[in-house]
Protein backbone atom coordinates (compact mmCIF):
# COMPACT_ATOMS: atom_id res chain seq x y z
CA UNK A 1 0.00 0.00 0.00
CA UNK A 2 1.36 4.05 -0.81
CA UNK A 3 1.89 5.01 2.59
CA UNK A 4 4.98 4.68 4.92
CA UNK A 5 5.22 4.59 9.01
CA UNK A 6 7.38 7.33 9.69
CA UNK A 7 9.85 6.96 12.71
CA UNK A 8 10.95 10.12 14.19
CA UNK A 9 13.89 11.04 16.12
CA UNK A 10 13.53 11.59 19.91
CA UNK A 11 15.74 14.33 22.27
CA UNK A 12 15.26 13.03 25.16
CA UNK A 13 17.16 12.97 28.39
CA UNK A 14 16.50 13.43 32.31
CA UNK A 15 14.07 16.52 31.87
CA UNK A 16 11.82 14.57 29.35
CA UNK A 17 11.18 14.03 25.50
CA UNK A 18 11.09 16.04 22.70
CA UNK A 19 10.73 15.54 18.99
CA UNK A 20 10.99 18.41 16.28
CA UNK A 21 9.71 18.06 12.61
CA UNK A 22 11.05 19.91 10.00
CA UNK A 23 9.81 20.40 6.68
CA UNK A 24 11.52 17.77 3.90
CA UNK A 25 13.56 16.37 6.51
CA UNK A 26 10.89 14.94 8.93
CA UNK A 27 7.89 15.89 6.75
CA UNK A 28 7.91 15.02 3.17
CA UNK A 29 6.36 17.80 1.54
CA UNK A 30 5.48 21.20 1.62
CA UNK A 31 3.07 22.24 4.57
CA UNK A 32 0.35 24.81 4.05
CA UNK A 33 -2.29 23.39 6.95
CA UNK A 34 -1.97 21.35 10.46
CA UNK A 35 -5.20 20.75 12.30
CA UNK A 36 -5.86 18.49 15.02
CA UNK A 37 -8.71 16.10 16.18
CA UNK A 38 -9.25 15.43 19.99
CA UNK A 39 -12.29 14.09 22.74
CA UNK A 40 -13.35 12.47 19.82
CA UNK A 41 -15.83 9.61 21.62
CA UNK A 42 -14.72 6.09 21.58
CA UNK A 43 -17.46 4.66 19.66
CA UNK A 44 -16.89 7.17 17.30
CA UNK A 45 -15.42 6.28 13.30
CA UNK A 46 -15.05 9.47 10.97
CA UNK A 47 -12.86 10.21 8.02
CA UNK A 48 -14.90 7.61 5.59
CA UNK A 49 -13.06 9.94 2.73
CA UNK A 50 -10.04 9.62 0.84
CA UNK A 51 -8.17 12.97 -0.96
CA UNK A 52 -7.21 13.19 -5.01
CA UNK A 53 -4.09 15.56 -4.46
CA UNK A 54 -3.64 16.45 -0.70
CA UNK A 55 -0.53 14.47 1.20
CA UNK A 56 -0.80 14.09 5.05
CA UNK A 57 1.23 13.31 7.70
CA UNK A 58 -0.64 11.59 10.88
CA UNK A 59 0.64 11.50 14.44
CA UNK A 60 -1.35 10.36 17.49
CA UNK A 61 0.91 12.88 19.48
CA UNK A 62 -1.31 11.37 22.87
CA UNK A 63 -3.22 8.28 23.42
CA UNK A 64 -4.01 5.60 20.51
CA UNK A 65 -6.51 5.20 17.59
CA UNK A 66 -6.72 2.84 14.52
CA UNK A 67 -6.42 4.08 11.38
CA UNK A 68 -8.41 1.38 9.02
CA UNK A 69 -6.65 2.38 4.32
CA UNK A 70 -8.23 0.80 1.91
CA UNK A 71 -6.09 1.96 -1.26
CA UNK A 72 -8.95 0.09 -3.94
CA UNK A 73 -6.63 -3.18 -3.55
CA UNK A 74 -5.89 -4.03 -0.23
CA UNK A 75 -7.41 -2.82 3.37
CA UNK A 76 -4.68 -2.38 6.20
CA UNK A 77 -5.67 -1.47 9.78
CA UNK A 78 -2.52 0.83 11.85
CA UNK A 79 -2.66 1.56 15.20
CA UNK A 80 -0.84 4.92 16.24
CA UNK A 81 0.17 5.20 19.68
CA UNK A 82 3.27 7.11 19.58
CA UNK A 83 4.29 10.69 19.10
CA UNK A 84 7.19 9.42 17.57
CA UNK A 85 5.65 7.76 14.43
CA UNK A 86 4.02 9.19 12.04
CA UNK A 87 1.75 7.90 8.91
CA UNK A 88 2.69 9.18 5.77
CA UNK A 89 -0.17 8.97 3.30
CA UNK A 90 0.63 10.65 -0.51
CA UNK A 91 -1.85 8.68 -2.75
CA UNK A 92 -5.94 8.50 -2.64
CA UNK A 93 -6.53 6.31 -0.18
CA UNK A 94 -9.88 5.68 1.54
CA UNK A 95 -9.25 6.09 5.27
CA UNK A 96 -11.19 5.82 8.48
CA UNK A 97 -10.40 6.41 12.11
CA UNK A 98 -11.45 4.47 14.80
CA UNK A 99 -11.09 3.24 18.68
CA UNK A 100 -9.78 7.03 19.80
CA UNK A 101 -8.75 6.49 23.23
CA UNK A 102 -10.37 9.15 26.07
CA UNK A 103 -7.18 11.11 25.74
CA UNK A 104 -6.33 10.53 21.63
CA UNK A 105 -4.66 13.58 20.18
CA UNK A 106 -4.13 13.27 16.23
CA UNK A 107 -2.26 16.50 14.28
CA UNK A 108 -2.20 16.02 10.59
CA UNK A 109 -0.34 18.17 9.28
CA UNK A 110 -1.17 18.63 5.05
CA UNK A 111 0.44 19.69 2.22
CA UNK A 112 -2.81 21.92 1.03
CA UNK A 113 -5.14 23.92 2.21
CA UNK A 114 -8.66 22.53 3.21
CA UNK A 115 -10.52 22.04 0.07
CA UNK A 116 -13.32 20.23 -0.42
CA UNK A 117 -12.83 19.95 -4.30
CA UNK A 118 -10.09 17.45 -3.18
CA UNK A 119 -12.26 14.98 -1.24
CA UNK A 120 -13.81 11.97 -2.30
CA UNK A 121 -16.56 11.44 0.16
CA UNK A 122 -18.57 8.45 -1.38
CA UNK A 123 -16.69 4.69 -1.63
CA UNK A 124 -18.62 4.21 -4.88
CA UNK A 125 -16.94 7.59 -6.47
CA UNK A 126 -13.59 6.47 -5.18
CA UNK A 127 -12.88 3.18 -6.62
CA UNK A 128 -14.38 4.91 -9.93
CA UNK A 129 -11.30 7.65 -9.40
CA UNK A 130 -9.36 4.61 -9.26
CA UNK A 131 -10.06 3.29 -12.36
CA UNK A 132 -9.53 6.81 -13.97
CA UNK A 133 -6.34 7.37 -12.93
P1 LIG B 1 -14.48 16.31 8.56
O1 LIG B 1 -13.94 16.34 7.17
O2 LIG B 1 -15.87 15.80 8.75
O3 LIG B 1 -13.49 15.51 9.50
P2 LIG B 1 -13.11 13.93 9.41
O4 LIG B 1 -12.62 13.68 8.03
O5 LIG B 1 -12.02 13.75 10.43
O6 LIG B 1 -14.29 13.11 9.75
O7 LIG B 1 -14.36 17.77 9.15
C1 LIG B 1 -15.13 18.23 10.24
C2 LIG B 1 -15.47 19.70 10.05
O8 LIG B 1 -14.30 20.51 10.09
C3 LIG B 1 -16.13 19.98 8.71
O9 LIG B 1 -17.17 20.91 8.93
C4 LIG B 1 -15.05 20.62 7.88
C5 LIG B 1 -14.18 21.29 8.92
N1 LIG B 1 -12.76 21.37 8.54
C6 LIG B 1 -12.19 22.59 8.27
O10 LIG B 1 -12.86 23.65 8.32
N2 LIG B 1 -10.87 22.65 7.95
C7 LIG B 1 -10.09 21.53 7.90
O11 LIG B 1 -8.88 21.62 7.61
C8 LIG B 1 -10.70 20.25 8.17
C9 LIG B 1 -9.89 18.98 8.10
C10 LIG B 1 -12.03 20.23 8.49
Amino acid sequence: MNMKLLQFEMHGDERGNLIALEQYTDIPFEMKRIYYIFDTLSDVRRGFHAHKELKQLIICIKGSCKIFLDDGYEKEIVELNSCAEGLYIYSPIWREMFDFSDDAVLIVIASGYYEEKDYIRNYDEFLDYLEGE
